[in-house]
């Protein structure tokens, strides 16, 4: 594995199945406390952004490891009074032995990983959240005990960072992912052709109950993600179509799957009745953070120690 985890891209197959195996077993064994790899270790959590899975997921997942957790609101670091993310990583990586960032660039992430010498984990930025995507493999895979050649639809916005991150999972796992969106919020092309993993099928479809067609799962976000709050109205007009209802689930194969990785905004981008439907894992999803979240950590920290990977899980 290597030194950060800013987007999936940096991730082989072999660190996934490392990642799937080592999660499965954390969830399994979530209250052995016996094994604590951060022992005597701090984390830092550096949000700028509003969050409720990804922060408490991460700090009970760090003190389950053994370590401890600082969140610190970024407003209040120097950073929002000027001092430049490579300083701050470079003091922070004085005191902690790894990073967790929420903030709105990428730019700033990668700037902050560059200058600092311990592993630095994206918690989410407006172009990507592999953690959330991790665990939504992780998910699938539990259910489905495969990845390869796994039916998903993802309906709305396909230019966030939910969608860059699923189609950069589905690379790598080889999922067959269609997204579905009007031309405003098609993806990003260049992300789902290069690099080619050669694996996994990935297509956009305008028209969303084609999409679903065949969907083991059906996968969908907010329409108006953190920071784009302006375009609200926009975005609600346009992306009426895609929201996810009883009827869009009965085109998908049956028994699918519904998937979100939440918050949701009931009503919306889905319906009550779909959320709640026996159908639903988006529960099981928001958990599986936390035991994939514990693996991530429990790697990132083995690399950084051995030069290479190694755990005792
Ligand atoms: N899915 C997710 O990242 O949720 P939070 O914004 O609550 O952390
Ligand atoms: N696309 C959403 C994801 C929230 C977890 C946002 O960025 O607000």
């Amino acid at each position: 594995m290597q030194k950060d985890l800013l987007t999936i891209e940096e991730l082989n197959g072999a660190d996934l199945e490392k990642i799937i195996s080592m999660a499965s077993e954390m969830k399994k064994k979530r209250f052995d406390l016996s094994r604590r790899p951060l022992e005597g270790k701090s984390v830092g959590m550096i949000f700028s952004k509003s969050s409720t899975r990804t922060r408490v997921s991460f700090e009970v997942g760090i003190h389950e490891l053994g370590g401890n957790s600082i969140f610190m609101d970024m407003s209040n670091l120097q950073i929002g009074r000027g001092e430049s993310f490579a300083d701050t990583a470079r003091v922070l990586s004085r005191y902690l032995h790894a990073v967790v960032i929420r903030t709105s660039k990428h730019d700033d992430v990668v700037e902050f990983a560059k200058f600092a010498n311990i592993p630095v984990i994206n918690a989410l930025t407006d172009s990507f959240h592999p953690c959330q995507a991790l665990a939504d493999l992780f998910t699938i895979y539990e259910y489905s005990e495969q990845l390869k050649g796994v039916n998903v639809a993802y309906l709305g916005d396909c230019s966030n960072n939910i969608a860059n991150s699923l189609i950069l999972g589905a690379k790598l796992a080889g999922l067959n992912l269609t997204l579905s969106s009007p031309q405003k919020f098609a993806p990003n092309e260049d992300l789902i052709r290069n690099p080619d993993r050669g694996r996994g099928k990935i297509r956009w479809e305008q028209d969303p109950f084609k999409a679903v067609r065949n969907a083991e799962y059906i996968y969908t976000d907010v329409w108006v993600s953190m920071g784009f709050e302006n375009e609200a109205k926009k975005r609600m007009r346009s992306l009426k179509k895609y929201r996810i209802t009883s009827e869009i689930v009965g085109a998908a194969a049956p028994g699918a799957k519904i998937m979100h990785c939440l918050p949701a905004h009931r009503g919306e981008e889905i319906t009550d009745e779909v959320i709640d439907s026996h159908g639903s894992i988006v529960f099981e999803q928001a958990e599986n953070r936390l035991h994939v979240q514990k693996a991530i950590l429990t790697m990132l920290l083995d690399t950084q120690k051995n030069g290479e990977f190694e755990s005792e899980y």
